[in-house]
């Protein structure tokens, strides 16, 4: 992917495709319902939607312009376009820090994946059949007590994609994606209409949309911001490589506001699904990052048809989760293959190798490292907390300045082929309200 020119997507829609399965994964159903619960509900939703229009659509786009004006992976894109458009080489650290965080990422990301993969075979085995809540509960928490098993699963998942990326075949996936996410999404939907027969829709609704803005701080305002960020895979590098592959001929504000409703949508839909269930059966919303692993299992446990909806959906989940985390993967291994000698295998490995151990540190951390804290955090948290709140928007905002401040104007009018009035507003979000946007948030939360 690094050299001069490169091959490009086939289509729009395969690269539609290749961003959707990037950016759908456990943040859209695993982690914003949670985080949504913890942070008081529509209040977060409110703002979590405001950063996704205003902050993560401009530097969607610009992360893609970026890339496919760059030709190269993000470090070197960036090298290149800031000397191109004289402009300090410092530029580069975008790109240096867009690896970190997506390192930072997949080491715990991928213990959750194994937490899916370890409920695809709970449900086969008939382990959620007729629980009640205090079974899955009970569940849940054997599951994060042994050390052993999650890292049996963290490692099987690692494995994955590991092989996955090592053969290259990422781009073979988007057949899969263009399939199997429909495939969730229904299954969501189902989830949904359980949830509206439970007779607890109107709480899910009245808790999602209708905001008491008194449960704003400015942690919940970051937290919905950061988890913009992480929910569409920005600040990370990942949007500017793929961007790289893109043909000249390709909308970006259409194709980013795709890619942006359809990853809303199923987080969104997410929320719908999850939220009946907790209310229905006493739970806590603010329960953290177990919430779906605790509800859910309910609900197939108690459904006709709940054992193979259940296997559909955790095996539909993982299918989401790796898709994301192979995108996450791949710049690290990028970045191994061009500082060492390595091939593209060793660099794999390498790479995957070094994020699995530091997710052991994540997993240990539900265990017998739960009194490990940095700054006040465990492990887990602490991973999460520094890249989904510090280094995918401070790489955020980075990129997005130098598209709105550093490229030429001209050329990037061009590029985006927008009219008087879309240029007007572009100007105006991607100079003015986006960064500043961002800058506040940050301000508002010391
Ligand atoms: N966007 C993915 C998700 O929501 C996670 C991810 C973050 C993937 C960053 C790539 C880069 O699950």
């Amino acid at each position: 992917m690094s050299k001069l020119s490169h091959a490009q997507w086939s289509s729009r829609l395969t690269f539609i495709l290749a961003a959707t399965g990037s950016a759908v994964g456990l943040g859209n159903i695993w982690k914003f319902p949670y985080m949504v619960g913890d942070s008081g509900g529509a209040a977060f939703v409110l703002v979590y939607l405001l950063c996704i229009a205003l902050i993560g659509l401009p530097i969607l786009i610009a992360e893609w312009l970026i890339g496919r004006r760059g030709q190269k992976n993000p470090i070197n894109t960036m090298a290149e376009l800031a000397e191109q458009s004289g402009h300090n080489r410092a530029w580069v650290l975008v790109g240096v820090s867009g690896v970190l965080g997506a390192f930072l990422i997949l080491s715990f990301y991928s213990v959750i994946g194994g937490w899916s993969l370890s409920y695809t075979l709970s449900s086969v085995t008939g382990a959620f059949s007729g629980q009640d809540a205090e079974g899955v509960n009970a569940l849940f928490n054997s599951l994060l007590a042994s050390p052993g098993i999650l890292l049996l699963w963290h490692s099987a998942f690692m494995l994955l994609v590991i092989g996955i990326v090592a053969r290259g075949v990422t781009k073979g996936l988007e057949g899969a994606v263009r399939t199997l996410m429909p495939a969730l999404g229904v299954l969501l939907l189902v989830l949904v209409g359980y949830g509206i027969a439970s007779g607890y829709f109107g709480e899910t609704l009245a808790f999602m949309f209708n905001p008491d803005l008194g449960a704003l701080s400015g942690g919940v305002v970051l937290a919905a911001m950061g988890q913009a960020f992480f929910t569409l895979s920005l600040g990370m590098g990942i949007m500017m490589a793929y961007g790289s592959y893109l043909g000249e001929d390709v909308n970006l504000l259409a194709t980013a506001r795709t890619v942006i409703i359809l990853d809303t949508l199923v987080a969104l839909v997410s929320g719908l699904a999850i939220f009946p269930i907790v209310f229905a059966n006493g739970l806590d919303a603010g329960e953290g990052p177990g919430l779906i692993f605790v509800t859910l299992p309910l609900a197939f446990g108690n459904m006709t048809g709940g054992t193979i909806l259940g296997l559909m959906f955790f095996l539909l989940l993982t299918f989401a989760a790796l898709t994301s985390a192979i995108s996450l993967l791949e710049p690290v291994v990028e970045f191994v293959e061009e500082r060492t000698p390595l091939s593209r295998g060793g660099a794999t490995l390498v790479a995957g190798i070094a994020t699995w151990a530091l997710g052991i540190a994540a997993l240990l951390s539900f265990n017998v490292w739960s009194e490990v804290s940095i700054v006040g955090l465990s492990i887990f948290d602490f991973l999460d907390t520094l890249t989904s709140k510090f280094l995918l928007p401070l790489t955020g905002l980075a990129a997005i300045v130098f598209v709105a401040w550093c490229l030429d104007r001209q050329s990037v009018r061009q590029e985006l082929a927008l009219g008087s009035t879309g240029e007007m507003l572009w100007n105006a979000t991607a100079r003015y309200i986006a960064p500043i946007g961002v800058i506040i948030v940050f301000i508002g939360s010391l």
